[in-house]
């Protein structure tokens, strides 16, 4: 077998492993939204135009090659640089710029009259994600962290807020990304078209854990999300328990909220419905009693500057009782 038929038989083989990769829940290459849409197609038209002009300006150099060092007629070579200098890249780069200008409404905020409520708030924090559901007066509805939930085939305008430093939201599979600034408050619209979950990167370095902040979101028939909202707005107060009872004594309600305990602390994540999430620490984890108690134990060991201290002074036992009644909260 030659070296050039071994190449043709390992490089589709590469190319597969390496896409692979990509076809599930976090691919701009595998759209299932309507913006995320007119991003593959500006990304397809992009790249065919790259490898149509790569091919003019290599079939131009093995010319050059062939030719050698032969004499030309000034008149000529002047044109050359005159067409393919100058008046070519500006074509170019102007006819990809109208396209350009032409698809960008697609990708803001929706402005099609009444929005579908209720409205979604994120704010990026150091390391997670802050979720506030809001009705269409902009009361909260309630708070959830690091998954959130969609409507399939209906726009979403997500309201984009920052605390500390500078995020960025982008769930690729959905959209395009946008920055999430401190004091300020931009918009973005996403409308998913195929149900099933999908995962988002921070996309803007804010910090050591930077990389692991993951957000989830879940997009779902109408019928099933208004369930699931109306699961949200109508908590019961929870039954007592061992579990209820150390988290208030060992002071987490300073920062985490339990709807239907007396914990409402507003520093930290939400954990009301933790148990319903796919990942503990906004994708660090996945989400077990286990990974639960290891989180508590020592937030840094598995979030580098994370803000919740370790609390590995407590008793083995007291850790354990805490994380399980924390993952059956749902
Ligand atoms: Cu948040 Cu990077």
């Amino acid at each position: 077998m030659g070296a050039g038929k071994t190449i043709r038989t390992i490089y589709p083989g590469i190319i597969v492993v390496l896409l692979s990769g990509c076809a599930d829940q976090q691919s701009a290459l595998n759209p299932a939204g309507e913006e995320a849409q007119s991003v593959y197609v500006l990304f397809l038209t992009m790249a065919a135009g790259a490898a149509i002009i790569w091919l003019i300006v290599i079939g131009l150099m093995i010319h050059a090659f062939r030719e050698g060092r032969k004499q030309h007629p000034q008149e000529g070579s002047q044109a050359l640089i005159l067409w393919g200098g100058a008046v070519f890249p500006s074509a170019v780069l102007l006819l990809l710029l109208a396209y350009t200008l032409w698809l960008m409404p697609n990708v803001r905020p929706w402005l099609g009259g009444q929005e579908a409520a209720p409205r979604i708030e994120i704010s990026g924090e150091q390391y997670w994600w802050r979720i506030r559901y809001r009705d269409s007066e902009g009361e909260l509805l309630f708070e959830t962290a690091n998954e959130l939930r969609l409507p399939l085939g209906e726009p979403t305008t997500f309201s984009l807020l920052a605390r500390d430093v500078i995020h960025s939201f982008w769930i690729p599979a959905l959209g395009g990304k946008m920055d999430m600034i401190p004091g300020r408050t931009n918009q973005l619209t996403l409308t998913p078209t195929r149900a099933g979950i999908y995962r988002g990167p921070c996309a803007e370095f804010c910090g050591t854990s930077h990389a692991l902040m993951l957000v989830t979101a879940v997009v779902m028939e109408r019928r099933d999300y208004d369930r699931w909202i109306a699961g949200r707005t109508s908590r019961a107060t929870l039954p007592s328990s061992d579990g209820a009872v150390l988290f208030v004594k060992h002071g987490c309600p300073a920062c985490h909220a339990v709807a239907g305990t007396e914990a409402v602390g507003r520093i930290g994540p939400d954990l009301t419905f933790l148990g319903e999430r796919a990942t503990v620490g906004a994708g660090a984890l996945e989400n077990t009693p286990e990974n639960i108690a290891r989180f508590i134990r020592d937030p840094s060991a598995i979030k580098p500057g994370a803000t919740m201290p370790a609390f590995d002074m407590l008793p083995e036992a007291e850790i354990r009782t805490l994380a399980a009644w924390l993952g059956g909260l749902e």
